[in-house]
This record gives C-alpha cells, structure tokens and sequence, in this order.
C-alpha cells in the first residue's frame, strides 16, 4: 500500500470553521490523506480563513508568504485555501498568490476529492459555487475527535445583513439542517465518547429544521437531543436576540441538560447605533430580553460581542454602551475595534479616527475584563459540574470546563478525560478556577 499522504490544517475564525475543518479532514481521510500537526511533513496545507476583519483575512496572505520556501523545497506540496476569505476573493487568490492551488468556499467542501483528483493531474482547482445539494449529505460520518466535547453545525449563514458584517455574503443564506441528521450524527458523537456538544451556527436560534410532523425550532431540537442517552451537557453559540423565542428561553429554566451560559451579542449599547448597525432592536428590548432569560435561569451567565468605533458613533453612544455593560452584567465578553468591510454598507461611511475608537476600546475591554473577574470571583464557594477535557500542567491535575464554561483546575490524580464531575470551587485565578472535587 501506498504511504498515506499527511495534510496540515490551519483554522481561523470562528468555531464553524473548527467545525468544518474537522469535516474537510474526515473528507480527505476517505482520499488516503492523514493529519499531522508538523507543516514541514505536509503534503497538503490547508489554511481554513476567516473575513470578518481586515486583520484576519491579511493574516492568509502572511502565512501563505511564510510558504513560499517550504513549496519551493517540495514542489509536490499542495496548498489550498478554504473558509471565507475563499468564498469573498475566489481565483483573485491564486492570481495574487500562484503558489497556491485550490480554492475551497463553504459550501463545496463535499467537493474536495474530486478536487484534489484535478490537483494530481497538474491542475488548479476552484469551486466558491453555493450549490444547491447539503454538503453534510454527501460527507463521510465522523471520524475526527478532539475529545469528550464536540461542535455540531446545525445552522449555516445568515439573513441578517448588519451593516458591518460579511457573513451574509461569505456564508450565504440561513440554511438549517435536517433534524434527522442531527440526530444521527450526534448519536455517532455521543457513541465514540463524546458528552457535551455545542450546536453551531451564524445565527444557530434562527434554526427552523425539517423534522418529524414539520418545522422544528432550536428549543425542540435541544429537548430531542437531550434524550440521547450519555449526552450530559447542551450549549449552543451564536444567538441573535430577535430569534430569542418563548420556547427556547423556557428550556434554559426546565431542561437540566442545556448548559447556564448564553451567548448573545448586542454589539452597541445606543439606540442610534443599533439602528445604523441595521441589528433591529433598541437598548431597551434587549434589557427585556435578558430579563426574561434571567427569570428562566437566574444563574445564567451572558456574554456579548461589542464592535467600538462603528462610523458615526459619537462619545454619547459609547456611554450608552458603557452604560448597558453596567446595566447587564456579563460573565464575558469579546470586543473589537469596527474594521470596514468591503461590500458592506458601513464601508461607505466616514471612520471614527482611530485613536478615538483605540481609546473607547482600552475603556471597554478594562469594563468587561472587570466584569469577567467578578463573574468568577463569584463561583469561589460554589458546586459546580466540571467536564474535564485534559490533563494539566501539574501531576494529578485536570482541567476542564465547569457548567457556566469557566476554565476549572482540579487535582484529581484517579479522573480520566471525559469524565463529569463535582467540584468546589476554591480560588479564582485571572483566567480560570481552582477547585476541589467532591
Ligand atoms: N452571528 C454572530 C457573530 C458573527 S461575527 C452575531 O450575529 O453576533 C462575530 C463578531 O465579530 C460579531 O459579533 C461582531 O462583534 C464582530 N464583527 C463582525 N463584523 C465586524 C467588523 N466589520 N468589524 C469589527 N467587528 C466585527
Ligand atoms: Fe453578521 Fe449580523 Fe449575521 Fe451576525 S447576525 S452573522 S453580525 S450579519
Ligand atoms: Fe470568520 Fe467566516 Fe466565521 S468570516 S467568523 S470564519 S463565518
């Protein structure tokens, strides 16, 4: 037989992409490639990106400059490029940057051995296409395991179209999968020892699937799945607060599985900039929103994403969002400086000037980080369920994550990985928790 080809993933980006790049390895594995962790033992690289912002989709032409003397030593090398910055420039990449032979986008991903096939013959290979077959539908079954936690994409693009975003554009229109195939694969999941899985999508509360009797929303799939025997933990990531529905809200209060932390980005805290952001909702119906959520589970941790700086926000929409951070309360939370897209109707308009939103982003992240610490100083005391995911740095210690997705540290020299269990929280550390198990 002949030696396996060895394939190197690089992901960017959000955890769809992680998701996919998991999926493209299984996809390849059925060619005869292999993974590896080494780039210079490749015999394909394949760099998963992202274009959410400037910085992040300059990074792929970064690394693929680092790659020009390992494809100069090994000319049989392959590179390819998936993810979203293919999706957005297409064959522009291999005009700008000739080593690279094949372009992937999202959606085509099913596609990757016949492409590869044309890769072998000599050729370049680029499909960006949104076709109309479920790529899921025509992959292999999962193979690929990175432990007792798993993603499961449910969900895929966004109709949303916020002022600033690419999604829309590099991932297409909302597209829910089939309930059927969830289950199925989240059985497959759950059988190779998996037990927490984190349902995916750009707009994963949006889901609408085909299932039994009909339409199926996020809140029936999340009970349908909880009934997997050996499944002991739910989560799902990124929510939009309009698709926040009565019923999904209600399963954060009654169904023990669904884990008590919640992503839900409001990115600005001003009324005249959510409007300008196209998000299509006020200050004040988010603070309802979060009411309601907190009424199901008191516990509940949330967490945001802010972009500062978007064009024409003024020093009194930067309070307001201070302002709602205070209001709110959030366990954690992700910021970033508004970086123009192209093709997006905010790139149309005049910046911020850039020490301006630097300075309300160091103001913001000093806000949150706060916040993230209390959130945590105030689990010091508490019994928390903590799944462990690894061994630690010291001898005896596993690390894992406890229910509200804090980072625990536990010295429990008889625990194996993927084991769920309970823990006294004892001290809390800048960036995670120490704890006891009992
Ligand atoms: N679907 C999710 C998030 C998608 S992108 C949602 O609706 O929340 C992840 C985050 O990147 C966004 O929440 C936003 O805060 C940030 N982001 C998106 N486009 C951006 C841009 N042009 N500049 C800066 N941050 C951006
Ligand atoms: Fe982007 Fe808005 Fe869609 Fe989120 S909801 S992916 S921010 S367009
Ligand atoms: Fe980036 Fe695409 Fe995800 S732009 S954040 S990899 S959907």
């Amino acid at each position: 037989m002949a030696e396996p080809k060895k394939l190197f993933i690089k992901t960017y980006g959000c955890q769809m992409n992680v998701y996919d790049s998991e999926r493209m390895a299984e996809v390849l594995g059925a060619e005869g490639y292999v993974t590896t962790d080494v780039q210079e033992e490749a015999d394909m690289v394949l760099l998963n990106t992202c274009h959410i912002r400037e910085k992040a989709s300059e990074k792929l032409y970064s690394d693929l400059g680092r790659l020009k003397p390992l494809k100069a030593a090994k000319p049989d090398l392959k590179i390819g490029v998936a993810g979203c910055v293919a999706q957005a420039e297409g064959d522009e990449i291999l005009r700008r940057m000739p080593l690279v032979d094949l372009v992937v986008g999202p959606q085509s991903y099913h596609r990757l051995p016949g492409m590869v096939d044309k890769l072998a013959q000599g050729g370049k290979a680029v499909d960006t296409e949104f076709p109309a077959e479920d790529k899921f539908n025509h992959m292999p079954e999962r193979k690929v395991l990175r432990g007792p936690s798993a993603f499961l994409t449910v969900q895929e693009g966004c109709d949303k179209f916020c002022a600033f975003c690419v999604v829309p554009y590099t991932r297409g229109a909302e597209v829910s999968r089939p309930v059927e195939r969830l289950l199925r694969e989240a059985r497959a999941l759950v059988d190779r020892g998996v037990r927490e899985i984190t349902l995916l999508g750009q707009n994963v509360n949006a889901y609408h699937g085909a299932g039994a009797g009909g339409d199926w929303g996020l809140a029936r799939l999340v009970r349908e799945l909880a009934r997997i025997d050996g499944l002991e933990r739910i989560r799902y990531t990124t929510s939009h607060p309009n698709d926040m529905e009565d019923d999904l809200i209600a399963a954060h209060g009654d169904e023990p599985k669904l884990m008590p932390y919640l992503h839900l980005p409001v990115q600005s805290g001003s009324d005249r900039i959510l409007k300008a952001m196209n998000r299509k909702h006020t200050r004040e119906q988010y603070f309802r929103l979060v009411e309601r959520i907190r009424a199901a589970r008191p516990d509940i941790l949330l967490s945001s994403d802010f972009i500062v700086g978007f064009p024409g926000e003024s020093d009194a929409d930067f309070a307001d969002t201070m302002d709602l951070i205070r209001t709110v309360g959030f366990g954690a939370s992700f910021s970033f400086k508004y970086s123009a897209r192209p093709g997006t109707p905010a790139a149309e308009k005049a910046p911020v000037p850039a020490e301006v939103a630097d300075a309300r982003l160091q103001d913001l992240q000093a806000l949150i980080t706060a916040q993230q610490r209390a959130a945590q100083e105030a689990m010091v005391g508490r019994e928390v369920g903590v799944l462990y995911e690894k061994t630690g740095r010291l001898p005896g210690q596993m690390v894992g994550k406890s229910d509200h997705l804090h980072a625990v540290h536990v010295t429990d020299p008889e625990a194996r990985v993927g084991d769920l269990v309970r823990v006294r929280i004892k001290a809390s550390a800048p960036n995670s928790l120490a704890g006891e198990r009992l």
